[in-house]
This record gives C-alpha cells, structure tokens and sequence, in this order.
C-alpha cells in the first residue's frame, strides 16, 4: 500500500536543495500541511548533508556584500526594484535558514520543529508579499546581484545549536529588528504614493512577525545553554568570535521588539554602549 507519511529530514533536504523557488514554495506548503496533520515521520540516525551552496545559486548571481547595487532614489521604479529585490532576497535566504534549523538538528522536542517550520511558513509569505510587489514595479527575483551572508553563517554554524541560535535568529534576524525601521523612516518621509504605502504596510507586517523568529531563537538558545551547562552571557563569546567588529559599530537599537524578543536590559547595554532601558 502506498505510504502517505512524508519523511521529514529527507523531504526538508528536497525543499533545501530545490533550485526552481516556485517549486521549492509550492513543496514546502504541501509539506507543512502535511506535518501539521501529523502525516510526517522523523527517521531514525538520517545522515545529514552539508550545503556546499545557496539554492538560489542557479538563478542569482552572487557577489561580496560591498557590490551589491545600492537602492538609490526609492520614488523612482530603479530605486523601488534594488530595495524590493534586496528584502525579497534576505526572506528568499531565510526560508532556507529557516528550514536548516529544522533540518540540522536532531532529537529535540517537537516544540523547536513546530517553530521552525512555522517561521520557514512566514518566511515564505514575506517573500511572497515582497515578489508582487517586485512584480508590480516591473522587477523580478534573480535580476539583481545578492550576496550569500546569510547563508555563510548557515553553514558555519552547522555544527552546533548553540552557535546557530546565538548568529541567526539572536543575531542575524534581530539586526533586521534595527534595520527595518530605519528604512521605513526614511520610506515614510518621501512624496506618498500607492506604492510606497504598499511597500511600508509589508515592512510593517515584516518587522512585526520577525519579533517572534527572534524569541523563538531566544527560547532555542536558552534551551541550548541549559544542556551545554552554559551561561546565557556566552552569547557575546560566540557573537564576538563570529562578527569580530560587531560591538565597535554605533547604531540604533530597536529596544523594545528586542526586549519582547527576549534581549535582558543587560544585554543590551553592552551592545548599545548606554543604558536604554
Ligand atoms: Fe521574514
Ligand atoms: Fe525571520
């Protein structure tokens, strides 16, 4: 008879190495519909694959951080195009960050594979949001150069939950918490127009979820810590040793999503260098 349980690590190794991104959206919508109707069964010793590279590889070309064109007079189409498509490809490459956590690790409590794969799901609705609107303005995914350093600190951290939760949700995803209010200020002050409004109500929608990838993150580092018998101040060893320079840049924290997402007011005066709450 045929078998209708979907195996879970081979089918997250599927949706991880699918080049075509409609395919690989359309497979991980079957595939979460099916693990929330509990249709999926968890192997026993599966041996795991190291990424070598991104999954959008095939149709993005890849440059340093550095040459990635810059968003320049956000009123005109150009402008609105580089911005729309930068967002579209930090949701695009969390998807997989997203499905990774789920995939890397083994044996944990079904809680860290309900939130992982419930963050992968919206992180496929911010790509979604931001491709129409990409559409929209005449763009497409896969036009403009992107860089993989999402994916870089993936793979570098591979080895280890505790260093995964610590660089990419405590990291990673809470720097977006600081950078997209910063864009929409700036969006907010331009001459309105139709799109421009529709592009600040998906930032919003965007910063707003992302405050829950950050506390899931926290809750998976905690977990982390807890059977590592580690402090949870080993955050900023691990951080340090990742992002070297991260504490001498000045910049403007979001106090309040980090606070929500489980940042402690002293964490975050180490890294604001002041108190600030
Ligand atoms: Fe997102
Ligand atoms: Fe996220």
């Amino acid at each position: 008879m045929y078998n209708f349980f979907m195996k879970f690590y081979e089918q997250l190794e599927k949706l991880l190495t699918q080049t075509n991104h409609k395919t690989k959206i359309e497979e991980f919508k079957d595939f979460y519909q099916k693990y929330k109707n509990g249709e999926c069964s968890f192997e026993e010793g599966y041996e795991k694959k190291l990424s070598e590279k991104p999954s959008y590889e095939s149709f993005c070309k890849v440059v340093p951080p550095q040459d990635v064109p810059k968003r320049k007079n956000l009123t005109t189409k150009e402008g609105q195009v580089y911005l729309l498509h930068a967002i579209a490809h930090i949701e695009y490459s969390a998807i997989d960050l997203a499905l990774d956590a789920a995939y890397r690790f083994s044996g944990l409590p079904k809680q860290y594979y309900d939130d992982w794969l419930e963050v992968a799901d919206d992180e496929v609705n911010h790509f979604l949001m931001l491709e129409e609107l990409l559409n929209e303005v005449g763009g497409h995914y896969g036009e403009v150069e992107v860089h993989n350093a999402l994916f870089e600190a993936m793979q570098r951290t591979s080895h280890s939950l505790l260093e995964r939760m610590a660089v990419v949700p405590r990291y990673l995803e809470a720097n977006g918490l600081d950078a997209t209010p910063a864009i929409l200020k700036k969006l907010e002050k331009l001459p309105k127009s139709e799109m421009l409004e529709r592009i600040i109500k998906a930032l919003h929608v965007i910063v707003d979820e992302e405050v829950s990838h950050v506390q899931k993150g926290d809750r998976w580092f905690s977990y982390a810590c807890e059977k590592e018998g580690k402090e949870k101040d080993v955050y900023f060893e691990i951080i340090d040793r990742y992002y070297p320079l991260w504490l001498g840049k000045k910049k403007e924290l979001n106090v309040e999503a980090r606070r929500e997402a489980g940042f402690t007011c002293n964490e975050l005066k180490v890294m604001a260098h002041k108190e600030v709450c």
